[in-house]
């Protein structure tokens, strides 16, 4: 799939405009602080996910606007749909085709979008949730169903830990909310086994072009609901439940579930999450996101949009070659930011688009 066109209006410094994208390389150039992040930021918003810089809806809209808006058109092998999201401080509404969709999370897998920015070295080296919601943002993009899951258990997570606020509540109580848990928790931590094991395999392969010797990548969830068998059983996950539920009550919040999941990341049996260097992290990253490229590719047989945001400044030479010539093996739409000339390995290619960002305004 590409995008081949983005309409912004009120969207941080970005002028109120469309832009027209090539589906395949595009280059955006730009100097400093001139708006090149914001317009993939507004492109990634496409996604139905919060922005890969900032959760807060509040941050993109442009200083003493009450309301902004990011539009586009995205172009698949079955057909073209138009797809935006009009937000203020505390709403998002989405639009599909012209029509009001009922929850943002309905666009979620139309366009679909991987995003290399420097804020990325968090999967590896930040909170559990990041790692949790790098694997579910991408899960959704292969299984829509898969969300209906994610919130059902939310709203579950949400109502058992309101209760748990109130005094003098019993084990019994919890019951209720615990049996649908053990259930949608279940589904949760099956598909994020399944998930990571295809992951894992792929991740490895890229992780061994990228940094051979730095020894062979391994990641495995990390899951109080998975037994000592590897497996997911539900009378496992239920006496889990049972097992904490008088600690929840004098703690007054929740105590198990997949909420609490991590990634254990390891290269040579030593745990990435504390002991890799920057450069490590940063392979380590590079093939987590390559092989979730090729996932999406294999289940969708679509490719996503990938946004490069600034990984010159980021890669070294060998690196950045290795991970150019991964990405443009095939012809995705790869969009890449940078201040000064298209990387080397952009410049042969005579259907690259160039786009020059200045004080918010674009210009091809
Ligand atoms: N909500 C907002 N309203 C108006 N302007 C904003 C808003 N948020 C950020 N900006 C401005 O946008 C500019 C930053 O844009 P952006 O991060 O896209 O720059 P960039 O071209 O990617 O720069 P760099 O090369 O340094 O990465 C800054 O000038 C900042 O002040
Ligand atoms: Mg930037």
């Amino acid at each position: 799939m590409h995008v081949s066109k983005l309409k912004t209006y009120n969207f941080r410094n970005l002028a109120d405009q469309t832009v027209q994208l090539a589906p395949g390389a595009v280059y955006i150039t730009g100097l400093n602080g001139n708006g090149k992040t914001n317009l993939v930021e507004a492109l990634y918003i496409l996604t139905g996910s919060r922005s890969f810089r900032t959760s807060a809806n509040a941050e993109l809209l442009k200083w003493g606007s009450r309301e902004s808006s990011v539009f586009g058109t995205v172009v698949h092998k079955t057909g073209a749909d138009e797809i935006g999201i009009s937000f203020s401080p505390g709403e998002r509404t989405g639009y599909k085709n012209g029509a009001k969709v009922e929850s943002v999370a309905d666009l979620m897998g139309v366009c679909s979008v991987v995003a290399f920015s420097p804020t990325d070295l968090t999967l590896v080296k930040g909170s559990p949730s990041h790692r949790r919601k790098f694997l579910d943002r991408h899960m959704v993009d292969v299984q829509p169903n898969y969300l209906n899951t994610l919130m059902a258990y939310q709203r579950a997570l949400a109502s058992k830990a309101a209760l748990l606020k109130e005094s003098g509540i019993s084990v019994a109580e919890l019951r209720p909310w615990n049996e649908l848990l053990t259930e949608y928790g279940g589904k949760i931590v099956e598909n994020r086994v399944k998930f990571l094991i295809s992951l894992a395999d792929k991740a490895k392969g890229f992780h061994a072009e990228f940094a051979q010797t730095d020894g062979e990548l391994k990641l495995t969830l990390e899951s109080d609901l998975v037994n000592k068998e590897g497996e997911v059983s539900l009378d496992h996950i239920a006496a889990g439940f049972e097992r904490v539920a008088s600690r929840e009550i004098a703690l007054r919040s929740t105590a198990y579930g997949p909420h609490r999941d991590d990634v254990a990341i390891t290269l040579q049996g030593s745990d990435c999450r504390a002991f890799a260097s920057q450069g490590q992290t940063r392979s380590v990253v590079l093939s987590l996101k390559l092989g979730v490229i090729d996932l999406l590719e294999e289940r969708l047989q679509e490719s996503p949009t990938i946004v490069l945001d600034d990984v010159d400044s980021e890669l070294d030479a060998g690196r950045s070659d290795r991970l150019f010539g991964a990405l443009l093996r095939k012809g995705r739409q790869t969009i890449v930011t940078g201040t000064s000339t298209p990387p080397q390995q952009l410049v042969g290619d005579s259907s690259l688009q160039i786009i020059r960002v200045e004080n918010g305004s674009v210009y091809s």
